[in-house]
């Protein structure tokens, strides 16, 4: 007695249970994870099936992968510390339908997501969201692929090659071929073309966003846009507006250059006490941004020793399209001062110099373009910049070098403009620090190791160095380059809450009056704001 009755409660039971478990797994079911649900309507809206194993990344499925990826291309060290906030998973696409399925999916299932290409955003835009919880991240690393055409002088760039990768496949079909992008060969294509982008090429061609033809993107409709089809407003606003405002971008076409066979690059460095009536520093601020075009020379300043026996040391760090013999020449005429001599020269290719600018160890084979790192490792940092209008006088320069010798400040990197970038109009692409820009500087200090203490040490001595510059460099607006990107200058609080007061400065920081126009093309392709982060382009209110 007793047997047989409890028997069919139990199956009861154990079919509910059964019922339910599956009840809950099925995608339309509202108790699916969202994770799930993700999935299962990115499958439905993509003709390329993917492995979960290599596309998709979570805490819950294996915590140690999922931090790989997290980490991987994280370039500033700070923002991968535990009490930073964490997307809820990682996709990782491998065709570009994918990335189209993932916003059409994250809009129906209001899944907020940030996209990474290359991972080099200074606040962690691209992987970290303080506006947002849960939030997702798209990575596009990827999509990486590069199809050079020599024919027609150009170029198709997925989002998620590297710089260096770029660069090594234009010199893999022509050795006269380049492209005017950034110095550090690990940025991502991605978000650097978003900001304008700037390198060593700049004073020959102008930016990357000035040699564009072509993009192709997903608007917040989920649909895919080229250039002929968004307009030329979208188009516009794509070139230098920011990262992830207005679309994802799937690929760039892009504008080839010409290179000599031959260039030149150099470096000079000179303590203090080399230059102690400062008459170099002083000249090649003088003259930098007004030198021939084929010449280009930054400045890079720090401090080495140890405590209390520290000197400034100042490196112009140069490149020259031609011969080292003609180099000598207009050096000889231009800039005597800096004393240069054949031996400070070596002539090299253009794919060459971006190993040069890339930090990589001379003779190191172009190969390491391919490896998406750069030699100079990752950083806690922080960093922010300014564009300078007048030379600094001798007072100003003595303060930035008292501030160096104390370790407030590692390294300030001044970039010439002038050359083609003059000849560009400010309201050309969104980026509009042009004619009338002696150099643009940025402050770079960093700490060892993820400490509290130095982390905000060092941004309060950055804030001092800022507001210790303010007489010497632009005002009103007092402009910052976008793809240095800085949270200090303010943040959208969150999706339903834009400080336009707010934004109005750091938009005009980073764009003078091109800030308008861009709020308006917003307002247009993404009324919604869809596309948001901490400083994404508001719509209007
Ligand atoms: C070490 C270092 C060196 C640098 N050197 C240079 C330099 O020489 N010249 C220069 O101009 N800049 C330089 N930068 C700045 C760099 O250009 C920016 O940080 C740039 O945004 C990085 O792009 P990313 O794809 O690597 O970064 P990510 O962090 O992946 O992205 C940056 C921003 O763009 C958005 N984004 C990424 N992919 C897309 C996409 N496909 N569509 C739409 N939005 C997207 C992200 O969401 C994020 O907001 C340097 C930065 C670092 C850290
Ligand atoms: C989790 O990922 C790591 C790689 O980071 C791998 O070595 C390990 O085998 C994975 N564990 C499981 C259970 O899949
Ligand atoms: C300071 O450094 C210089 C060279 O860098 C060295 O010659 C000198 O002895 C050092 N002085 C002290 C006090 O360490
Ligand atoms: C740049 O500005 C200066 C004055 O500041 C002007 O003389 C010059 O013509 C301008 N150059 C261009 C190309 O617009
Ligand atoms: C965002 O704004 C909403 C509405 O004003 C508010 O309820 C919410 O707390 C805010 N979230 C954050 C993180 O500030």
């Amino acid at each position: 007695m007793g047997i047989s009755k409890p028997l069919p409660t139990i199956s009861c039971i154990l079919f509910l249970v059964l019922y339910f478990s599956l009840y809950c797994i099925t995608p339309t079911s509202s108790s699916a994870s969202i994770q799930d649900q993700f999935i299962n309507c990115v499958k439905r809206n993509t003709h390329v099936s993917f492995p979960l194993e290599t596309t998709l990344f979570a805490p819950a499925k294996n915590v140690s992968m999922f931090s790989q990826v997290l980490e991987s291309t994280a370039q500033n060290l700070q923002f991968l510390a535990k009490s930073m906030p964490k997307p809820g998973f990682i996709f990782r696409p491998i065709h570009e339908s994918q990335v189209q399925a993932s916003i059409i999916c994250s809009k129906k299932l209001g899944i907020h997501f940030r996209v990474r290409s290359g991972g080099h955003d200074f606040e962690a835009l691209s992987y970290v969201s303080r506006i947002e919880k849960p939030f997702i991240l798209i990575d596009l690393s990827k999509l990486r692929q590069v199809d050079v055409d020599i024919k027609t002088n150009s170029a198709w760039v997925q989002p998620g090659a590297t710089l260096g990768e770029l660069y090594y496949r234009i010199a893999e079909k022509s050795k006269v071929h380049g492209f005017p992008a950034g110095l550090c060969t690990s940025v991502g294509i991605g978000g650097y073309m978003t900001g304008g982008g700037y390198g060593s090429l700049m004073r020959k061609y102008g930016l990357a966003g000035d040699n564009v033809l072509d993009v192709k993107m997903v608007d917040a409709n989920g649909k895919l846009l080229d250039r002929t089809a968004m307009g030329e407003d979208l188009f516009w606003a794509l070139r230098g507006g920011g990262g992830a405002s207005f679309g994802i971008v799937l690929a760039w076409k892009i504008k080839l250059v010409p290179v000599p066979k031959t260039l030149t690059i150099f470096t000079v460095t000179k303590t203090l006490k080399q230059d102690a009536r400062l008459k170099i520093i002083s000249k090649w601020q003088q003259i930098a941004s007004k030198l021939v075009d084929e010449l280009h020379i930054r400045l890079l300043l720090g401090a080495v020793g140890n405590n209390g026996n520290k000197t400034i040391t100042m490196s112009y760090l140069g490149q020259f399209l031609g011969e080292k013999g003609t180099l000598m020449k207009v050096m000889e005429k231009d800039f005597p001062e800096l004393g240069l001599t054949q031996k400070d020269c070596t002539e090299m290719s253009w794919i060459e110099s971006t190993l040069f600018h890339g930090g990589f160890p001379t003779g190191s084979p172009i190969e390491v373009l391919l490896q998406r790192k750069s030699p100079l490792g990752k950083d806690y940092f922080k960093a922010t910049s300014d564009f300078v209008k007048e030379p600094i006088p001798v007072l100003g320069l003595k303060g930035i070098f008292k501030r160096l010798i104390e370790g407030k400040i590692e390294l300030l990197n001044w970039t010439p403009y002038g050359g083609m970038m003059s000849k560009i109009s400010e309201s050309a692409i969104p980026f509009p620090h042009r004619n009338g820009t002696l150099f643009k500087i940025l402050y770079y200090a960093n700490w060892l190791e993820n400490d509290k203490t130095s982390m905000s040490r060092k941004i309060k001595w950055i804030k001092e160095i800022y507001s210790y510059m303010a007489p010497y460099v632009s005002s009103n607006p007092r402009q910052a380059y976008v793809n240095y990107r800085d949270l200090d200058f303010g943040q959208n609080e969150n999706n339903s809450k834009v400080n336009f007061i707010e934004a109005k400065i750091w938009g005009a920081k980073y764009f003078k009056d091109n800030f308008n126009r861009l709020v308006k093309i917003k307002t247009k392709v993404d009324p919604d704001n869809f596309f948001r982060h901490e400083q994404s382009i508001p719509p209007m209110p």
